[in-house]
């Protein structure tokens, strides 16, 4: 197994908008090499509990290792499951309400640096970018078999490249003779398809055929917006909600779903109290969003385009003015 490196990003910020007590319950969605796991389990007693979630076997398997040591101070369970699944995670684990849940999304470092999983187009590696390697769906998979308007939405929509309709039609040309199994032969057909003058802007050309995919393969988005609603629902009154997201398509779901849950209440807005027994699930207003100092950028450069919202649960029975 190689050794997993990853440098935890927003780390002390998170844990300070988890405002964590020791006796509660805390669920960290992403557990990846369990950086902000540890700093959590760090300030829970023994009547306090900890609930990883990662669907990469790779990263619960390091995760267990460094949190292990704080198995004898706290409970902590860990779990191999899609976060979107989070709401049954809980019933398993006989919990009714968490203090605080915390999302760290996209991938770890160890993920992309690894060869063989296909993540980075630096690597010369087969098309994979699965995160739980048990899902059947591998990026080769889409890249030879999706339609060309498939492809183009998932270019489109996932990584917001400007070119996609050339892309996926170059890429859909080039399968009719040799399948594209290779992260090499598809960075080299997205450079093919780019014009001149594009290809040298915004880094990598094709950084964003790349993210887009992997968003696919994962069904990222989708999963994000269901478990932030059932993350909010699970939720103790004044349990918090942090969610860290590493570009605008993340960070847009997180935004508009905390909004969402403020905005349900139709009461007038300066009743005192909410009548119309639709309270908002989240305190307002919701916090200022909170982004890495310069200090942190220059020592992890993935923090670069990293942005953490957190929210607070309301008591459904006042309302938050
Ligand atoms: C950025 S890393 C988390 C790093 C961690 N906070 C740390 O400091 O070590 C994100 C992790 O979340 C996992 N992940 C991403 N989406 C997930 C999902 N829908 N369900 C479960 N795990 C997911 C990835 O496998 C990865 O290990």
């Amino acid at each position: 197994m190689q050794p997993f490196v990853h440098e935890t990003v927003l780390a002390q910020a998170a844990i300070t908008a988890l405002d964590i007590c020791p006796s509660g319950t805390y669920v960290d969605c992403t557990l990846g090499g369990a950086g902000h796991s540890a700093r959590i389990a760090a300030q829970l007693g023994s009547t306090g509990m900890l609930i990883g979630i990662d669907q990469d076997a790779h990263a619960l398997a390091h995760a267990r290792t460094v949190l292990a040591p704080y198995a004898k101070q706290t409970r902590i369970t860990l779990v191999h499951d899609n976060f979107r699944h989070i709401a049954h995670v809980l019933a398993d684990c006989g919990v009714q309400e968490a203090d605080g849940v915390l999302f760290d999304l996209g991938v770890s470092s160890p993920q992309l640096d690894d060869r063989e999983r296909g993540f980075s187009y630096w690597d010369d590696a087969p098309l994979d970018m699965r995160m739980d390697r048990t899902q059947p769906t591998t990026a080769a998979h889409i890249v030879n078999t999706a339609s060309l308007d498939a492809l183009t939405r998932i270019l489109r929509d996932f990584g917001e490249e400007q070119c996609a309709r050339r892309i996926a039609a170059r890429i859909v040309h080039a399968r009719a003779s040799t399948p594209i199994e290779r992260a090499g032969q598809l960075v080299r057909i997205v450079k093919e398809a780019i014009p001149a003058a594009q290809r040298r802007t915004g880094g990598h050309p094709a950084r964003r055929t790349f993210q887009a995919l992997r968003i696919a393969v994962n069904d990222e988005l989708a999963a994000l917006s269901e478990a932030l609603d059932a993350a909010v629902h699970a939720l103790r009154p004044a349990g918090r909600i942090v969610a860290i997201a590493f570009h605008s398509l993340e960070d847009r779901i997180c935004k508009k779903s905390f909004q969402n849950h403020v905005q349900r209440c139709n009461c007038p807005p300066r009743a005192p109290q909410c009548v119309c027994g639709m309270p908002g699930q989240l305190c307002a207003p919701l916090p200022k969003k909170i982004v890495p100092d310069a200090h942190e950028i220059a020592r992890n450069a993935r923090a670069r385009s990293a942005t953490l919202r957190y929210a607070i649960k309301a008591n459904g029975a006042t309302r938050t003015i």
